[in-house]
Parts: structure tokens; C-alpha cells; sequence
């Protein structure tokens, strides 16, 4: 047998063949963790395609980094761009554009892992073309999971794609409960998944005090450094919810068998309780390095750049349950998980108008859930939805919500007067 561990630190001491690796969202938070951790292990990894949406020079220096095959801006005028910068640099790099663009580079036979780091339903096409292509798909943008859950899981047992969760406290529970999401090999030994939640900036704020809050201090999340929209999800609590969702599709379980546990040390990323009294826990400092190192490497562990987790400086470990009335947007989710169909992709749609209305300082923190639940009681909850009823909903639910922040931005002028 042999022990030695292989160059790139594979302690199974295999000399591992290099895996093509395509980033959806390489210039946002996940992105660039999952580049980092990438470049420890060249041995093992080669980026094959980058895509972002905007930001050219950000994606001008990971191509100069990285130099994938290909780099894909959605935005046309950003493509050219990045063109002309990557001709002038003289680098081996085919630049290209829009929707199809994507959804092509994550099927090449070149790439086996696609991490799926778009922000929002702007993923779920590009995402679900991986899926379809069989390849290893990295989760961590959860937002097509929670639209259109059932199509991903059916899709990837067609195809063979291995889905592995990004999310901290999908990951965590992963690791907790290695069963075969495809077959639900055992699911029936599950009692309970303990989701934990740090509470976010404003798990002490009174009602009062958040109807003030600033998109600034929304993004200041105390234990992780995340993109704009996660930031101000992780501070109204919609954030646990959406995960509340993907949990279901992912495991196999229902929400009454998920517990929301607010954790405020980040140390704990989840817990499963089994049959027989027993708790699983997966434990590590807030980084998310962590679990898109697990993911790359599964069922390998390779190094990830993380600190080691320093138990006795964290010295105690907190628990408590959600305040629903001061964070609805997690009594929503919920609800929304409850009534299943499409609730969900309504839920989902209102929630990221709302939060870009937010963050231009269009509406108040707390305006956010007021939105959602209008845009809910709108929605058609149809069951059995395909891909073109779920966008058709999700299209729906968008239009109900931007309209509902003019009519309040109106209330607000009257109110003026
Ligand atoms: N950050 C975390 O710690 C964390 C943890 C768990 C789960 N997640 C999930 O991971 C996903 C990404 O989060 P993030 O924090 O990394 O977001 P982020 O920092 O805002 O980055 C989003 C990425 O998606 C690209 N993008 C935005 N809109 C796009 C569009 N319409 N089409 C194509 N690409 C688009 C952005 O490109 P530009 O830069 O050009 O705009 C950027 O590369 C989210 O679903 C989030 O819920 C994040």
C-alpha cells in the first residue's frame, strides 16, 4: 500500500489527475475564495472558464492569473472590454458573451466541476446546464435550488451530476449525514437537522431600532465577509430560510424535521440528530474556504489556507430560537416551505426585488418582508410546476413587488404632504 502523500497533499497518497474547473460568479465573495483555494493546489485543479457579469478589471486580473480557456462577461459592453484588455495583454484566453455563453462553458468536456457562485435566479439557467452535463456541481448559489428544486434533483439523477453543497450549513450537514442524496439511502435514520444561523448584525436590535438600519450596517455581518445581497438576506433572516428550503431538496427531509438554532459564534455549521439520540456536528472557523475545499476535493480533504479552530478562545458556544416577529422574512420562508409548489419561487423573486430596492435606499429594512408577503398572496402556489411555469411565476412575483414599492413609495409622498 502505498502511504505517501502525493504532491498536492492528497493524503491517500494517489497522484491525482488534474480536474478542469469552471467558476460561475468568479468575481464575487465565493468566487474569488474558490480561486484561492484553487491556486494551493495546481497539482489537482486547472480553472478552465471564468464568468462574472460587470466587473472587467477584477476579471481582467483572475485571466492573468489563471489564464482559463475561456472568460465569459454576461454584459456585452463589459465582453469588449475585457477583450480588448486580454488582446492587449497578449493572453491565450477566448473572451465571449451573454446567457448561451455560459451555459456552453460549464458543459465543455474540459471542465468537471462547475461552482455555481452567481448571486440570485441569474443562475439557475447556467447552473442547471451543469447539472445537465453530469458534472460535479459546487451549490453555493442556493436561489435556483429553492425555485426549482425538484428539476435539479431529477435532472442530476439523470445525468449523474453530483450536486455538493457550498453553503457552511449545507456542507456541515453533508458531512454529517453522508447519505446519497440520489436514493435517499439513509434519510429514515433522521430524526432532526439542526440549521444554525448566527442571527446576523441585528440579533439584538429592537423593531424601532430596524426600521433604521442602513444598507451599510445590513452588509457589516459580524462572522463572514459575503456579497451584498447574502449580507442584508443573513441580516433579515431571509437568508436561513432560503437555506430552510434547500435543505428539504438536498436531504430529503421535510421542514418540520429542521430546526433554525440561532448560533451566534459561527463555530457550529450544523448538526443532524439520528433515531437513536445521537448528534452530529461539523465545527470550524467562519471561512468559507472550508467548505469549498471539502466540495473540490470529496471525498479527499485538502488544505484549505483556514486557521485552525481555537476552542479555547472561543470558550463558550450560545443557543437560541428565532424571533419571528422581529425577522418575518424567516416566518415567510418558512410558510413558503410549508405550501411548496411554487411559494417558493415567489418568495424568492419578491425577496431579491426587495432587497435591491434596499440597497438603493428605495425602501426601509423592514419594508422588505411587507413586500414579500404582498407579492405571496399574489402568487399562483401551483404544484408541479415546469421549468416555464417557474419562470412564469417568478417573472410574476417580480412585477407584483415593483409595483408594490411604487404604490408605497406614493404612500410615503402623501404622507408627506
Ligand atoms: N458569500 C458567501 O459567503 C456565501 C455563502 C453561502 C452561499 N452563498 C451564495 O453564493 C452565491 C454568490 O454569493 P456571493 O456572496 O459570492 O455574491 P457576490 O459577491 O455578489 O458575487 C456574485 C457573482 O455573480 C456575478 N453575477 C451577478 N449577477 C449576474 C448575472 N445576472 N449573470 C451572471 N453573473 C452575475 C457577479 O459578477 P460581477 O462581479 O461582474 O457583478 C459576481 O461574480 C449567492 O447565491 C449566495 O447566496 C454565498
Amino acid at each position: 500500500m502505498n502511504t505517501k502523500a502525493s504532491k498536492d497533499g492528497n493524503p491517500h497518497g494517489e497522484e491525482a489527475t488534474v480536474r478542469g474547473v469552471a467558476i460561475l460568479g468568479s468575481t464575487g465573495s465565493i468566487g474569488v475564495s474558490t480561486l484561492d483555494v484553487l491556486a494551493r493546489h495546481p497539482q489537482r485543479f486547472r480553472v478552465t472558464a471564468l464568468t462574472a457579469n460587470t466587473q472587467v478589471e477584477r476579471m481582467f486580473e483572475q485571466c492573468r492569473r489563471f489564464v482559463p480557456a475561456q472568460a465569459v462577461m454576461l454584459d456585452l459592453r463589459a465582453a469588449d472590454a475585457l477583450q480588448a484588455k486580454i488582446n492587449q495583454a497578449g493572453l491565450a484566453v477566448e473572451v465571449l458573451s451573454g446567457m448561451e455563453a455560459l451555459k456552453q462553458v460549464v458543459a465543455s468536456p474540459q471542465t468537471h466541476i462547475v461552482m455555481a457562485a452567481i448571486v440570485g435566479a441569474a443562475g439557475l439557467q447556467p447552473t442547471l446546464a451543469a447539472v445537465r452535463a453530469g458534472k460535479r456541481v459546487l451549490l453555493a448559489n442556493k436561489e435556483p435550488l429553492v425555485m426549482s428544486g425538484n428539476i435539479f434533483i431529477d435532472e442530476a439523477r439523470k445525468s449523474g451530476a453530483e450536486l455538493l453543497p457550498i453553503d457552511s450549513e449545507h456542507n456541515a450537514i453533508f458531512q454529517c449525514m453522508p447519505c446519497n442524496y440520489r436514493t435517499g439511502e439513509s434519510r429514515a435514520e433522521v430524526r432532526r437537522i439542526f440549521l444554525t444561523c448566527s442571527g446576523g448584525p441585528f440579533h439584538a436590535a429592537s423593531l424601532a431600532e430596524l426600521a433604521n438600519v442602513t444598507p451599510e450596517q445590513a452588509c457589516a455581518h459580524p462572522n463572514w465577509a459575503m456579497g451584498r445581497k447574502i449580507s442584508v438576506d443573513s441580516a433579515t433572516l431571509m437568508n436561513k430560510g432560503l437555506e430552510l428550503i434547500e435543505a428539504c431538496w438536498l436531504f430529503g427531509v421535510t421542514p418540520e424535521q429542521v430546526d433554525i438554532v440561532i448560533h451566534p459564534q459561527s463555530v457550529i455549521h450544523s448538526m443532524v440528530e439520528y433515531l437513536d439520540g445521537s448528534v452530529l456536528a461539523q465545527l470550524g472557523n467562519p471561512d468559507m474556504r472550508t467548505p469549498i475545499a471539502h466540495a473540490l476535493a470529496w471525498p479527499h480533504r485538502v488544505d484549505s489556507g483556514v486557521k485552525e479552530l481555537d476552542l479555547f478562545n472561543i470558550a463558550h458556544l450560545d443557543f437560541e430560537r428565532p424571533d419571528l416577529d422581529r425577522f418575518p422574512c424567516l416566518r415567510l420562508a418558512c410558510e413558503a416551505a410549508h405550501a411548496g409548489g411554487t411559494a417558493p419561487v415567489a418568495l424568492n423573486a419578491a425577496n431579491e426585488i426587495a432587497v435591491e430596492a434596499f440597497l438603493e435606499r428605495q425602501i426601509r429594512f423592514t419594508d422588505i418582508p411587507r413586500i414579500i408577503e404582498h407579492a405571496l398572496s399574489h402568487a399562483s402556489h401551483a404544484l408541479n410546476a415546469d421549468l416555464e411555469a417557474i419562470l412564469k411565476e417568478d417573472a410574476m412575483a417580480r412585477d407584483t413587488a415593483r409595483r408594490f414599492i411604487v404604490d408605497m413609495k406614493h404612500e410615503v409622498k402623501r404622507g408627506a404632504l
